[in-house]
Protein backbone atom coordinates (compact mmCIF):
# COMPACT_ATOMS: atom_id res chain seq x y z
CA UNK A 1 0.00 0.00 0.00
CA UNK A 2 2.82 2.50 0.70
CA UNK A 3 4.83 1.55 -2.15
CA UNK A 4 1.53 2.57 -4.03
CA UNK A 5 1.04 5.54 -2.89
CA UNK A 6 4.69 6.63 -2.95
CA UNK A 7 4.55 5.06 -6.68
CA UNK A 8 1.52 7.35 -7.62
CA UNK A 9 2.90 10.37 -5.46
CA UNK A 10 6.36 9.80 -7.74
CA UNK A 11 4.49 9.87 -11.13
CA UNK A 12 1.51 12.60 -10.79
CA UNK A 13 4.47 14.42 -9.04
CA UNK A 14 6.28 14.14 -12.05
CA UNK A 15 3.07 15.13 -14.11
CA UNK A 16 2.49 18.04 -12.99
CA UNK A 17 5.48 19.03 -12.96
CA UNK A 18 5.95 18.79 -16.77
CA UNK A 19 2.64 17.22 -18.39
CA UNK A 20 2.81 15.93 -22.21
CA UNK A 21 0.32 17.48 -24.21
CA UNK A 22 -1.54 15.75 -26.40
CA UNK A 23 0.70 16.90 -29.31
CA UNK A 24 3.73 15.87 -27.60
CA UNK A 25 2.34 12.21 -26.49
CA UNK A 26 1.68 11.97 -30.12
CA UNK A 27 4.70 12.41 -31.16
CA UNK A 28 6.72 10.60 -28.56
CA UNK A 29 4.50 7.76 -29.15
CA UNK A 30 5.10 7.81 -32.69
CA UNK A 31 9.06 8.16 -32.43
CA UNK A 32 9.21 5.67 -29.41
CA UNK A 33 7.86 3.41 -31.81
CA UNK A 34 10.00 3.44 -34.28
CA UNK A 35 13.10 3.12 -32.12
CA UNK A 36 11.89 -0.07 -30.03
CA UNK A 37 10.48 -1.26 -33.09
CA UNK A 38 13.73 -1.41 -34.44
CA UNK A 39 15.46 -2.74 -31.01
CA UNK A 40 12.84 -5.46 -31.01
CA UNK A 41 13.46 -6.88 -34.30
CA UNK A 42 17.74 -6.28 -33.75
CA UNK A 43 16.93 -8.99 -30.53
CA UNK A 44 14.44 -11.02 -32.61
CA UNK A 45 16.81 -11.74 -35.50
CA UNK A 46 19.58 -12.47 -32.26
CA UNK A 47 17.73 -14.85 -30.95
CA UNK A 48 16.69 -16.42 -33.99
CA UNK A 49 20.25 -17.07 -35.20
CA UNK A 50 21.18 -17.89 -31.33
CA UNK A 51 18.87 -20.86 -31.68
CA UNK A 52 19.73 -22.20 -35.29
CA UNK A 53 22.09 -24.86 -33.54
CA UNK A 54 19.66 -25.98 -30.34
CA UNK A 55 18.34 -24.12 -28.00
CA UNK A 56 20.77 -25.37 -25.18
CA UNK A 57 23.75 -23.68 -27.12
CA UNK A 58 20.88 -20.77 -27.51
CA UNK A 59 21.20 -19.77 -24.00
CA UNK A 60 25.05 -19.07 -24.38
CA UNK A 61 24.92 -17.58 -27.99
CA UNK A 62 22.11 -15.08 -27.10
CA UNK A 63 23.38 -13.69 -23.98
CA UNK A 64 26.13 -12.82 -25.80
CA UNK A 65 24.40 -11.47 -29.14
CA UNK A 66 22.25 -9.45 -26.89
CA UNK A 67 24.61 -7.70 -25.08
CA UNK A 68 26.22 -6.39 -28.82
CA UNK A 69 22.86 -5.25 -29.78
CA UNK A 70 22.33 -3.29 -26.63
CA UNK A 71 25.78 -2.08 -26.34
CA UNK A 72 25.08 -0.83 -29.82
CA UNK A 73 22.16 1.15 -28.56
CA UNK A 74 23.95 2.52 -25.75
CA UNK A 75 26.94 3.54 -27.62
CA UNK A 76 24.50 5.71 -29.87
CA UNK A 77 23.55 7.51 -26.91
CA UNK A 78 19.98 5.32 -26.36
CA UNK A 79 18.72 5.09 -22.93
CA UNK A 80 16.40 1.69 -23.59
CA UNK A 81 16.19 -1.77 -22.14
CA UNK A 82 14.10 -4.90 -21.41
CA UNK A 83 12.65 -5.67 -17.84
CA UNK A 84 10.24 -8.23 -16.92
CA UNK A 85 8.22 -9.04 -13.37
CA UNK A 86 10.00 -11.73 -13.33
CA UNK A 87 13.59 -11.53 -14.09
CA UNK A 88 16.33 -13.77 -16.12
CA UNK A 89 19.41 -11.54 -15.80
CA UNK A 90 19.39 -8.60 -12.50
CA UNK A 91 20.91 -6.57 -14.84
CA UNK A 92 17.98 -6.20 -16.47
CA UNK A 93 16.22 -4.24 -13.84
CA UNK A 94 14.69 -1.05 -15.30
CA UNK A 95 14.97 2.79 -13.93
CA UNK A 96 12.23 3.39 -11.01
CA UNK A 97 9.54 5.26 -13.40
CA UNK A 98 8.97 1.43 -15.00
CA UNK A 99 7.88 -0.24 -12.17
CA UNK A 100 4.24 0.55 -11.97
CA UNK A 101 4.09 0.01 -15.73
CA UNK A 102 4.67 -3.51 -15.15
CA UNK A 103 1.92 -3.91 -13.05
CA UNK A 104 -0.49 -2.55 -15.59
CA UNK A 105 0.28 -3.99 -18.29
CA UNK A 106 0.36 -7.29 -16.20
CA UNK A 107 -3.10 -7.32 -16.87
CA UNK A 108 -2.97 -7.55 -20.53
CA UNK A 109 -1.76 -10.83 -22.87
CA UNK A 110 -1.41 -11.09 -26.40
CA UNK A 111 -4.90 -11.71 -26.83
CA UNK A 112 -6.36 -8.48 -24.81
CA UNK A 113 -3.09 -6.42 -25.99
CA UNK A 114 -2.14 -3.22 -24.34
CA UNK A 115 -0.91 -0.61 -26.87
CA UNK A 116 2.31 1.59 -26.08
CA UNK A 117 2.37 4.35 -23.28
CA UNK A 118 4.20 7.86 -23.05
CA UNK A 119 4.98 9.59 -19.78
CA UNK A 120 6.48 12.28 -19.17
CA UNK A 121 9.67 11.77 -16.85
CA UNK A 122 10.75 15.69 -16.31
CA UNK A 123 10.35 18.46 -18.07
CA UNK A 124 13.80 17.24 -20.47
CA UNK A 125 12.85 13.88 -20.82
CA UNK A 126 9.71 11.57 -21.49
CA UNK A 127 9.51 7.79 -21.01
CA UNK A 128 7.97 4.99 -23.25
CA UNK A 129 6.62 1.67 -22.51
CA UNK A 130 5.47 -1.58 -25.09
CA UNK A 131 4.65 -4.77 -23.66
CA UNK A 132 6.65 -7.97 -24.87
CA UNK A 133 3.87 -10.91 -25.17
CA UNK A 134 5.41 -14.63 -24.88
CA UNK A 135 5.33 -16.57 -28.13
CA UNK A 136 5.38 -20.14 -29.12
CA UNK A 137 9.60 -20.16 -29.54
CA UNK A 138 10.28 -18.43 -26.01
CA UNK A 139 8.73 -21.08 -23.91
CA UNK A 140 11.53 -23.83 -25.12
CA UNK A 141 13.36 -21.18 -22.28
CA UNK A 142 11.08 -19.67 -20.71
CA UNK A 143 8.13 -21.91 -20.52
CA UNK A 144 6.92 -24.11 -17.47
CA UNK A 145 8.27 -27.66 -19.69
CA UNK A 146 12.01 -26.44 -19.42
CA UNK A 147 14.40 -29.48 -21.08
CA UNK A 148 17.62 -30.59 -18.92
CA UNK A 149 19.83 -28.85 -20.95
CA UNK A 150 18.50 -26.34 -20.90
CA UNK A 151 17.65 -25.76 -17.62
CA UNK A 152 21.54 -26.56 -16.42
CA UNK A 153 22.68 -24.26 -19.23
CA UNK A 154 20.11 -21.31 -17.88
CA UNK A 155 21.55 -22.36 -14.30
CA UNK A 156 25.18 -22.08 -15.25
CA UNK A 157 24.79 -18.25 -16.20
CA UNK A 158 22.00 -16.79 -14.23
CA UNK A 159 21.86 -18.66 -10.99
CA UNK A 160 18.86 -16.19 -9.91
CA UNK A 161 16.72 -16.96 -12.86
CA UNK A 162 13.38 -16.12 -12.24
CA UNK A 163 11.69 -16.19 -15.98
CA UNK A 164 10.59 -19.60 -16.41
CA UNK A 165 6.61 -20.22 -15.92
CA UNK A 166 5.58 -18.30 -18.85
CA UNK A 167 2.24 -19.97 -21.53
CA UNK A 168 2.31 -18.68 -24.58
CA UNK A 169 0.51 -14.66 -24.61
CA UNK A 170 1.40 -14.12 -21.16
CA UNK A 171 3.21 -11.01 -20.86
CA UNK A 172 6.69 -11.91 -20.48
CA UNK A 173 7.99 -8.15 -19.83
CA UNK A 174 8.45 -4.42 -21.46
CA UNK A 175 10.58 -2.72 -23.42
CA UNK A 176 11.33 0.89 -22.23
CA UNK A 177 12.49 3.79 -23.65
CA UNK A 178 13.86 7.70 -22.45
CA UNK A 179 13.67 10.34 -24.90
CA UNK A 180 14.68 13.44 -24.90
CA UNK A 181 12.30 16.21 -25.12
C1 LIG B 1 17.55 -19.87 -26.10
C2 LIG B 1 16.78 -19.52 -24.94
C3 LIG B 1 15.84 -18.33 -25.01
C4 LIG B 1 14.76 -18.17 -25.81
C5 LIG B 1 14.24 -19.11 -26.90
C6 LIG B 1 14.16 -16.92 -25.42
N1 LIG B 1 14.87 -16.34 -24.40
FE1 LIG B 1 14.41 -14.60 -23.43
N2 LIG B 1 16.10 -14.76 -22.37
C7 LIG B 1 17.03 -15.77 -22.49
C8 LIG B 1 18.21 -15.43 -21.75
C9 LIG B 1 19.47 -16.26 -21.64
C10 LIG B 1 17.96 -14.17 -21.17
C11 LIG B 1 18.89 -13.31 -20.36
C12 LIG B 1 19.64 -12.40 -21.31
C13 LIG B 1 20.38 -11.33 -20.62
O1 LIG B 1 21.44 -11.64 -20.08
O2 LIG B 1 19.89 -10.20 -20.65
C14 LIG B 1 16.64 -13.77 -21.59
C15 LIG B 1 16.04 -12.58 -21.24
C16 LIG B 1 14.83 -12.15 -21.69
C17 LIG B 1 14.21 -10.88 -21.31
C18 LIG B 1 14.80 -9.79 -20.41
C19 LIG B 1 14.31 -9.81 -19.02
C20 LIG B 1 14.97 -10.83 -18.13
O3 LIG B 1 14.25 -11.73 -17.69
O4 LIG B 1 16.17 -10.73 -17.83
C21 LIG B 1 13.02 -10.82 -21.97
C22 LIG B 1 12.00 -9.71 -21.91
C23 LIG B 1 12.92 -12.04 -22.78
N3 LIG B 1 14.02 -12.83 -22.57
C24 LIG B 1 11.88 -12.31 -23.62
C25 LIG B 1 11.87 -13.38 -24.50
C26 LIG B 1 10.87 -13.56 -25.53
C27 LIG B 1 9.68 -12.63 -25.76
C28 LIG B 1 11.21 -14.68 -26.22
C29 LIG B 1 10.53 -15.26 -27.42
C30 LIG B 1 10.35 -14.37 -28.58
C31 LIG B 1 12.41 -15.22 -25.61
N4 LIG B 1 12.79 -14.40 -24.59
C32 LIG B 1 13.04 -16.38 -26.01
C33 LIG B 1 16.88 -16.94 -23.19
C34 LIG B 1 15.91 -17.18 -24.14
Amino acid sequence: MVVKILVALFLFGNCFAAPLSEQEKKYYKKKGRVVLVKYRDELGLALKQSVQNGFVKGVRSCRAKKTSVEQNWRKLGYKIGRTSHKLRNPKNVAPNWVAPFISKYQESSAKKKMPISVVSLDVDRAGVIAPIYTKKMCVHCHGVNISQGVKSEIRKYYPKDQATGFTVGDLRGLFWLELKR
